[in-house]
């Protein structure tokens, strides 16, 4: 069977589940991945015995709905390469946009984290093409660090004064596959970032996936809802499950089969009991000043929004589909 040929078929048995362009992207990520080669300019490649095996096995579990990400054992975030696997959530477009909102505030110099403000530095981060597989690590792009007020009079004046150590914290909750922690870390390697989650075995991924970024985060098995924090910080930002268990039936069943039920909905039959302790807690854990960057349930934008009510700063924001998804407040 040529390369050629094998497209075709791939098509046919998959046309069903996905679309034109999904069928083109995950077959051109899978030939890449199993065969090294370019399909576009192989088109005559024949297929071994051994490379036929490992395709029709692929065309399997695409069929049953296993997301491609799982089978391949990673997936792209903010222009990064992750691990992924099946005990945590396959990272979703709405939460770059989260991480996108955070660095710009946190590089925004107008917020005081305990009077250690942001400053933008510019530096250099490489970018992870997924489609181009591992050999492209090929765009850059630039980045911010944050470094304290007085650390930058210090260079400023070339005086030699003890400079606070305590760095900006930044906790994320639910960490999962780690992606927000990490993409923080990486942007801001100035900050200490911790991330907790209630899944020893997602914690394995992210910490895996810190080692992938050579970044340092204190990473923690933590059931949040039942336990206090240790610690106050500077950010909080989290993702948590938010599916009501009233929307279960509007969930397609690829996800609810193949992802972590206990990442996507909410425990009880009360879909904000993230955000309502999250709101709670930030009396006590949250220093002034401190920010709150939350994705949210698009259906309770207003009510989310209302748990924040005591916070000097609250805003609701919408994604790119214009959907309401996001809360950043400001204690
Ligand atoms: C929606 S996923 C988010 C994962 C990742 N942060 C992301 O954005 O892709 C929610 C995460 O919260 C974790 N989680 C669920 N219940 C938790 C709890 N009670 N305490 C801490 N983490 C919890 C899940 O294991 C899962 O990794």
């Amino acid at each position: 069977m040529t390369i050629f040929e094998f497209k075709n078929l791939f098509k046919k048995e998959l046309s069903k589940r996905y679309s034109e362009s999904e069928l083109s992207f995950i077959y051109s990520v899978f030939i890449k991945k199993i065969l090294g080669i370019n399909p576009l300019s192989n088109i005559h490649y024949q297929l071994s015995i051994n490379e036929k095996t490992q395709i029709s096995n692929l065309i399997s579990e695409l069929k049953i709905g296993k997301p491609y990400q799982q089978i391949l054992g990673e997936t792209e975030f903010y222009g990064m390469r992750f691990f992924v696997d099946e005990n945590v959530l396959i990272p979703r477009p709405e939460t770059e946009e989260l991480v996108e909102f955070a660095i710009n505030e946190l590089r925004d110099s107008s917020y005081e984290l305990r009077g250690l403000s942001c400053e933008v530095r510019d530096s250099k981060i490489q970018r992870f093409d997924f489609a181009q597989g591992d050999k492209s690590l090929k765009q850059e792009a630039n980045i911010s660090t944050c470094h304290s007020e007085r650390s930058r009079r210090i260079s400023v004046t070339g005086k030699k004064q003890e400079a606070k150590s305590q760095k900006p914290t930044i906790l994320d909750i639910g960490t999962g596959s780690g992606i927000i922690a990490i993409v923080l870390k990486k942007y801001f390697p100035d900050f200490e970032v911790s991330a907790m989650d209630i899944s020893e075995n997602a914690l394995k991924i992210a910490r895996k996936n810190a080692e992938l970024h050579n970044v340092e985060i204190n990473f923690f098995c933590q059931d949040f809802l039942n336990s206090e924090l240790n610690e106050k910080y500077d950010v909080i930002i989290s993702n948590p499950p938010y599916i009501g268990i009233d929307e279960t039936s509007e969930i397609s069943d690829s996800v609810k089969d193949f992802e972590p039920n206990i990442a996507l909905f909410s425990p009880t039959s009360d879909p904000l009991i993230f955000y309502r302790k999250i709101a709670k807690d930030a009396e006590n854990f949250l220093n002034k000043n401190g920010m709150i960057f939350l994705e949210i349930n698009q259906k309770a934008g207003q009510k989310t929004l209302e748990l924040f009510k005591n916070f000097k700063e609250k805003h609701l924001l919408k994604d790119l589909s214009g959907n309401d998804r996001f809360i950043f407040a400001v204690l």
